[in-house]
């Protein structure tokens, strides 16, 4: 078990280049099952969710390079419909090879995806849109298995905005014959990276960015270049890390247009910070200010990917703040450890907690609970006096690229521990 020392009080300073997307990258790698002919994708985060993506295709009979961040991938032949693996059950996307699966054998069996515990996480969403498209399910218990003698274009209301939901639905339906209208789909930047991606290997979709998107069906799609989007995410991580540690960093390869949220509570805040077309540079900042209610929502509103980074940011801040987390119902067990930490909080149901501040973070022992609850953690410890030691890291492996790497280059004094 790995576990993440940390030594707190020094300023994060210099210049980070923010990686591809991890929720772009991954239903992109399920996508290029959609065609037999090469598909290089450039910008693929090295996080271990991608190694177990790329290692399922090699399971199904396809291959797979993948070297400095860019994979090739080239499903010619499929030989097998199931993904049965302890890997794949450990992640969450790995329903997200149903819609390959199902366009291009007609059939899949996918073991019930794992992933962080953050919540409920029902796949409804995702098997009704299946059989509005003309598929089966024959069971969604322990290993889903669907079936379809052939996928038909359809009217599709998805039951919930949910991100997986859709991109399962739209790589369904790129394949299918005719037209499908799908409505209520959620608008986040990785959901319309992957619709590039799909229209570049020749797929029909149009409203790329709303909540209704129109495909016209193809029969064959063919092989690509494209590179992922970057992680907005782990932009904002790096933003909060340079506040919370008073330092001035300059973060790299961003569309600032994924994070106007932020951008309006940094400014609330009172934060230092200028915007060019593709970086952020963040200055050193006192006195920042509470903020009455950071509420999640689906985009462009703030994301659920980045409360608990941003509540440490509110520890630091003047005031009472709320936080309110509003789809899941099992991700505020951070602000248990930050207690531990020495801040003042409280959880006032499964959703929402007060945070008050400024706080000083004493370095103890805390747990990563999820990937972004780890990544808070290790934010913490930065900002904290003495040494935190962060266990169960294997979810931040899950998700950011060299992370104790990139942060050791601007000044972080952390290190790894098996
Ligand atoms: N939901 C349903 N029915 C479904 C699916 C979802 O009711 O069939 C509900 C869930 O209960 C939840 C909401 O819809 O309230 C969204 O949940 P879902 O499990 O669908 O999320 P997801 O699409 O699987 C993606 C990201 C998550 C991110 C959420 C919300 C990927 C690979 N994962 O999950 O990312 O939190 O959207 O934006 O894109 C992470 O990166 O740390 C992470 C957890």
């Amino acid at each position: 078990m790995s576990k993440f020392l940390i030594e707190g009080g020094y300023p994060l300073n210099g210049t980070v280049r923010i990686s591809g997307s991890k929720n772009a990258a991954l239903p992109i790698i399920a996508a290029a099952l959609l065609t037999e002919e090469e598909c290089v994708i450039h910008d693929v985060p090295d996080i271990t969710d991608v190694h177990i993506m790329a290692q399922i295709i090699r399971d199904l009979g396809g291959e797979v390079d993948f070297e400095n961040n860019t994979m090739k991938i080239r499903a010619k032949v499929l030989y097998s419909h199931e993904i049965l693996t302890e890997d794949a059950k450990k992640l969450r996307t790995s329903i997200l090879f149903l819609s390959g699966l199902l366009a291009r054998k007609g059939e899949a069996r996918v073991v019930f995806p794992g992933g962080c515990f953050i919540g409920k996480r029902p796949i409804d969403t995702h098997l009704r849109a299946f059989e509005d498209l003309g598929a089966q399910v024959l069971s969604s218990e322990n290993v889903i298995h669907v079936v379809t003698s052939g996928l038909k274009g359809a009217g599709i209301r998805l039951l919930e905005m949910s991100v997986t939901g859709a991109e399962n639905t739209i790589i369904a339906a790129v394949m299918a014959e005719g037209h499908t209208e799908i409505r209520q789909c959620p608008t986040e930047p990785h959901v319309q990276d992957l619709c590039h991606f799909l229209n570049s290997m020749g797929a029909k979709i149009s409203g790329i960015g709303t909540n209704i998107l129109h495909i016209d069906g193809v029969p064959k799609l063919h092989g690509t270049t494209h590179t992922v989007t970057p992680d907005y995410i782990e932009a904002g991580t790096f933003i909060i890390g340079a506040l919370v540690t008073k330092g001035h960093l300059k973060i790299e390869n961003i569309n600032p247009d994924h994070l106007d949220i932020l951008w309006v509570y940094l400014e609330e805040m009172g934060a230092k910070f200028t915007l060019t077309e593709d970086a952020v540079e963040v200055f050193p900042t006192e006195n920042l200010m509470a903020l009455k209610k950071v509420r999640t929502s689906v985009f462009p509103d703030f994301p659920t990917d980045l409360l608990a980074p941003m509540a440490i940011l509110l520890t630091q801040a003047y005031g009472i703040s709320r936080v309110f987390e509003t789809m899941f119902e099992s991700r505020l067990n951070y602000i248990v450890e930050l207690e531990k930490m020495g801040v003042r909080a409280e959880i006032l149901n499964n959703h929402e907690a007060i945070i008050v501040g400024p706080a000083t973070l004493k370095g103890t022992t805390v747990t990563s609970w999820d990937l972004r609850a780890g990544t808070a953690m290790v934010l913490a410890g930065l900002a904290a006096t003495g040494t935190t030691e962060v266990s169960e890291i294997k979810y931040i492996d899950r998700g950011y690229e060299n992370f104790e790497e990139k942060l050791t280059q601007i000044g972080a004094k952390i290190s790894r521990i098996e």
